[in-house]
Parts: C-alpha cells; structure tokens; sequence
C-alpha cells in the first residue's frame, strides 16, 4: 500500500527522510507497485541536458497497477462513477473488474487496427467513460496517448496530430456540454481536411442519434469494440517508455508536447493521490476537471485508479441545467473530496448561496482547489459555503510539466493558510531564486519558484524538440527546473504562488499563450500587429486584452467580431480576447521589443506609475493607449 502521511509529525519525517534518501524513499513508495521486473537503478539525473530516469531498467505497465493488481481484492467496487449531463440520463458505474474488461475490449480494438507500442493517439473526446477507458487500453498496448480538449479548433487539433505524427484519432461524434450539441466529428473532419497525413483511422464513439458525415478511414467504436475479447495481456514497458504526450502552452507561438513516461509517473501520482486527499478505502472522490487537461489525466484516471479509489467523471458543466449541479451531484453520489478550479468557485459563488444551500454536503470531507491562484474571498466561501468550516481546503500547485500535485496543504495536518499552497510534498525541493539566479532566502520574500532536484513525475522532454525543453525550463538557471512562476515564501516557510512570470496567461484555469493569442489575430486580413497580456477578471482570473494595429480598411464593432472570430478557429473559444483596442502603435523599445509591461498595467488601470517610459522608441503612444483603453 502506498504510504500515507498521518500527522504532522509524520509530514515532517517524510520530508526529512524524502530530501536525506530521494533514492531510498522514492524506492519504498515503488516496492508497493507491481513491476515486471525491478529497477537497476533508482535515479539518474543530469538538469543540463535535461536527462532524467527514474526506475531505469524497471519493467511495467501502468494499467497492471491501475486495474488489474485490484481485482482480488475490489473488483467489485466502482472505479469510475459518471454523471451524464443531463440529470435525467443514466449514471454509469464501472466496478474494477468491468473497468479492466471495457480496456481490454478497446485495447484489442486499437490492435485490430494496427496500432502497436509506441504508436501514438490523439483523442478529441468528451469527458464519457469511453474516453477513460481508450486512454487506458492505449496505456495497455503502450501506445501513446495524447488527449486534444476537445475545445480546441480544427486547426490546433491538427497541428497537435501532426506534431505528434499520429496514426490515430479517437473521438465522439458530438459533445453534450450544458445545453449545448456540439459537433466534434466534424472538427475532426476539418483537421483531416487541413492535412493530417499519419491519421490511418478514426475511431468513432456515438454519443448522439444524429447522422454524420462518414469517410473511409472512420470506423465506429460499436461496431470495432463489441466482439472484442475482454483479455487482453497487457504491454511490458520500460519504466522510460513515453505513457503519454499533452500539449501546453509557452511563451512562443507553438504549443508544446510535454512528454510523461510510465514508471516515475505511476509512483508519484499514486502517493501524491493518496496524500493530498487523504483518501480512504470507501470515499468517493471527484475531480471536476476535463481529461483534456493534466489534472484530469493525474487525478480522475491514473492517480485515483493507481489508489484503488472510486473516481467520479461528469461530463456536463457547473452551471447546467442550473447553478446547483455541482452541489447536486455531490449530494447524490455522497462525494467525500471534492476537487475543482477557482474559476468555478467564483462563477459559483456569484451565483449565491442558495444553490449549494439546497443541498446536503455533509459527507464532504476535502475541497481542493487548482489551476491558478485561488483569491481570499473565493477561499472563504469555499470554506463557508461548502465546507462549512470543518472540511480542509487544499491549494494545490502544480503544472502539466511536473506530473503531479507538487505544493499543497495536507488536509487535516498541515494548516491550512487561504491563497497560500503551503508545503511541498515528500521529495520536492522548491527554492526562490532572484533574476539573477541566487537564492532568496530567509522568510518574508518573493522570488521565481525553481525546483533543485528530480522528483519521479517530472516531464522527460518535449516531444520532438529536446532543446526546447532544455531552455525552456533547464538553461534559464543553472542545474534547476524553471517553473514560469513567481511566488512568495511567508514567515512560516508557507509558499504562496503568484502568478506567471514569462508570457503565459492563465484563463480561466487554461494556459494560454500571448504569442500563440497573437498569431491567432494576425491571422485576420486586416490586421497588422497585435499585442496580447492577462488582465484581472472577477471570474475567469484573468482576461485576455488585444491592442491590435490594423490597416484602418475596417473598424468598429464588425472588425472586433471578425478578430474574435478568427481566434476561435485558429485556438478555439477559450482564447477569444474579452478586450480588444485598436491602437496606432504599440510601446516598443529601440531594439523594437514590445513593452509588455507597460500594456499588463494600462489593461489592469493601472497606470499610475509606469516607470519611465521616456527610453521608448514611440513614448507618445503610451497616453495615446491609455486614453482609448477599455
Ligand atoms: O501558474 C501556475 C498555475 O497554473 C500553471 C500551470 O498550468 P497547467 O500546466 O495548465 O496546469 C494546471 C493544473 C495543474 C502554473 O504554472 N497554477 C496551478 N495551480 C496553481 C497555480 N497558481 C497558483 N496556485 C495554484 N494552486
């Protein structure tokens, strides 16, 4: 059994032990998993190339760990629990053994169409238990899955199948998301008509009564997945072999594909499950995340399933068919840890109280909260207003790159401090450093949060460009993993996480890219350059402002449309900008960089003090924004 931290006293050994012996520790939480074969060794490591193994030489598979090894002892519990949309619909529950049975049926399916070890597979799915159950019967046959959030536009869902060289996609053939009846196939087909050369065939899952378009390479997932056997022996993968592939946004245009592989990631997010949320055998656990994202790979498939837990997967949204789903779903299944985004919480508290107060919410015994910074007064009702002040919030930090929950209160044994992610986990080393790269230390400061030493779940490269890699999170400080973000650290050693220090916003819990927003616009015929930043939003954290330079053939409220538009088909809904100004000219330096900073502060009303702006090549422009600025 995975360890599970008990007291205070406990914590502090753990990470005691965990920082003296990262070997010997890591080692002890891995003995608890079924391996093929053991490790040669524990750790090899080297932060300048980046080269990192962790359990080099074990052998494994994932889904041995997360289904099989559960069966004598649960194969009658429910491991996945799904909420349809509709609250009119039929629940679906999966017990272990149905589980395991449903993943092999798809993991022989994908075979019969050829797919093999390594072979990767792009989904584009709703959150339907179909979409748990393929991701692990590609984990299965040691193909390599890499899940597209299904929304994302034709043209990013091609470019991630083509940076990936994928041979497959598996996807619905519509999205039942709130009131909505969203066509996904035909995303799919727009991608394929864009060019996706590697795509051999399209799985296809029906959701919907509704007729679509069919091509030759669509195969539909009744008809392949029915006759399957329900065995199907499982891969044996090295505990380096890629496990999945999932695309993130940096701060250049291209999003990049970090890379997770199998051994390191099944320890870490199995221990890091167990603690953060102190499950316990007969909790039900819900993660309202989607499985676009890494939090709902780490903490509704894998973590969960590694635990032997029984996971809830909703398809639907917080709002529909009112603002009382969320607190009506945790009421009928009885959910125990409850764990969503600050996005939702605001939108939700918004709301009113009278939605969660129709509801009993007395089993809940954890609320967690991740994705960006959770503001004091959404942490107070959160805790009022849900948790009725004696269930424990956790602020969990931590990024697609580092696997897993790397920062987080323990509930119920390390104190809880609101907008304050607290203490790392076992074998996470954070430190503060300055732009200099020289460590801040002592309490009561602010620094960039680096981490100095490996943990298992840490990402391996991105895919196709290790150099990319390399300087984006390796090369900006010596011998250290650069997070992007800025934190403080209080006078009780508590860290808190800022916010983004590089050109990432964060949307309402999505990483979005400037520069990827930017790309989008300047796609537009008219326009000429554009400028992209975060500005504070009550509800989504932050909003996305354009200043834009056109061409000036076109204005008013069509341009804007029209940019907006653009964004939507290049990205996809999410990064459509809540602002846009036309300007003449954007504030730019002699070497002709753009002044970034200067338009965070005009986007925020901020502008009282601007610094010196008089070394810009164009200083006129700034009153000039200032004054048109929405
Ligand atoms: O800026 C941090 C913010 O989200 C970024 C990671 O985004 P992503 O890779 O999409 O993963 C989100 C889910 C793990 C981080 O660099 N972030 C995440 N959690 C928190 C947070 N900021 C503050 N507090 C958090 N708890």
């Amino acid at each position: 059994m995975t360890y599970q931290i008990s007291s205070l006293e406990d914590y502090k050994q753990t990470y005691q032990r965990s920082i003296d012996d990262p070997e010997g520790f890591w080692a002890d939480q891995a003995e608890t998993f079924t391996w093929r074969k053991k490790w040669d060794s524990v750790l090899e490591w080297d932060f300048r190339e980046p080269n990192i193994k962790w359990f080099s030489g074990a052998k494994l598979n994932i889904t041995e760990n997360c289904l099989d090894r559960h069966i004598a002892t649960r194969g009658d519990q429910v491991a996945i629990l799904w909420e349809p949309n509709n609250p009119a619909d039929e629940v679906q529950k999966f017990t272990y053994r149905e589980l395991l049975a449903a993943v092999c049926k798809c993991a022989n399916a994908l075979k019969a169409l050829g797919i093999e070890k390594g072979d990767r597979v792009v989904f584009y799915m709703p959150m339907v238990p179909e979409l748990a159950i393929a991701v692990l019967a590609c984990a299965r046959i040691g193909a390599v899955h890499s899940v597209v959030f299904a929304g994302f536009s034709a043209q990013a869902l091609a470019d991630r199948v083509n940076d990936a060289s994928a041979k497959m996609i598996i996807c619905s053939d519509f999205n039942n998301r709130g009131s909505k009846h969203i066509p996904v196939k035909k995303v799919v087909d727009e991608a394929m008509a864009k060019g996706c050369p590697s795509i051999e065939n399209i799985l296809v899952h029906k959701n919907s009564n509704e007729d679509i378009e069919w091509s030759d390479k669509d195969v539909w997932w009744h008809d392949q997945v029915a006759g399957q056997s329900e065995e199907c022996p499982a891969e044996i993968m090295d505990a380096e072999d890629l496990l999945f592939i999932l695309y993130t946004s940096g701060s250049t245009g291209k999003p990049k594909g970090v890379v997770h592989t199998c051994g390191g990631y099944m320890v870490y997010t199995c221990f890091t499950f167990k603690n953060a949320f102190q499950y316990k055998d007969g909790d039900i656990y819900w993660c309202t995340a989607d499985i676009g994202w890494i939090t709902g790979h780490s903490y509704i498939v894998y973590g969960p399933l590694l635990a032997g837990a029984t996971s809830v997967m909703f398809e639907g949204v917080p709002t529909y068919p009112d603002a009382g789903r969320f607190w009506e779903i945790c009421e009928k299944h009885q959910v125990n840890q409850f764990y969503t985004a600050p996005t939702a919480i605001r939108a939700l508290m918004a709301r009113g109280d009278e939605w969660p107060n129709k509801y009993d919410l007395s089993p809940l015994k954890l609320l967690g909260s991740v994705g960006e910074p959770i503001n004091e007064e959404a942490w107070n009702w959160y805790n009022k207003t849900i948790g009725k002040e004696k269930s424990p919030i956790i602020d969990t930090w931590w990024q697609t790159e580092t696997g897993g929950i790397m920062i987080t209160p323990l509930p119920g044994i390390t104190d809880a401090k609101p907008t304050y992610a607290s203490y790392p986990m076992p074998g996470v080393q954070p430190v503060l450093l300055d732009a200099d790269g020289n460590l801040v230390e002592g309490n009561n400061v602010e620094g960039l949060l680096c981490i100095k030493f490996p943990w298992p779940a840490m990402l391996r490269t991105t895919y196709g460009d290790h150099e990319r890699c390399r300087q984006t999170y390796f090369s900006v400080f010596k011998d250290m993993y650069f997070t992007g973000d800025g934190a403080r650290r209080d006078e009780e050693g508590r860290i808190r996480v800022i916010g983004r220090v590089d050109d990432v916003m964060n949307v309402s819990g999505h990483r979005m890219g400037t520069a990827e927003v930017e790309n989008a616009i300047n796609e537009h015929e008219n326009v000429i350059e554009s400028a992209v930043v975060g500005y504070p939003h009550e509800i989504k954290g932050q909003g996305i402002y354009a200043y834009v330079i056109t061409d000036g053939s076109k204005g008013g409220e069509d341009l804007i449309n029209e940019i907006r538009a653009v964004v939507t088909r290049e990205i996809g809904p999410i990064a459509k900008p809540d602002k846009i100004q036309v300007v003449s000219g954007l504030p730019k330096t002699r070497s002709g960089k753009i002044m970034r900073r200067i338009l965070r502060k005009i986007a925020a009303k901020d502008t009282s003090n601007l610094g010196d702006v008089s070394t810009l090549l164009n200083p006129e422009i700034v009153e000039e924004i200032i004054k048109g600025s929405l």
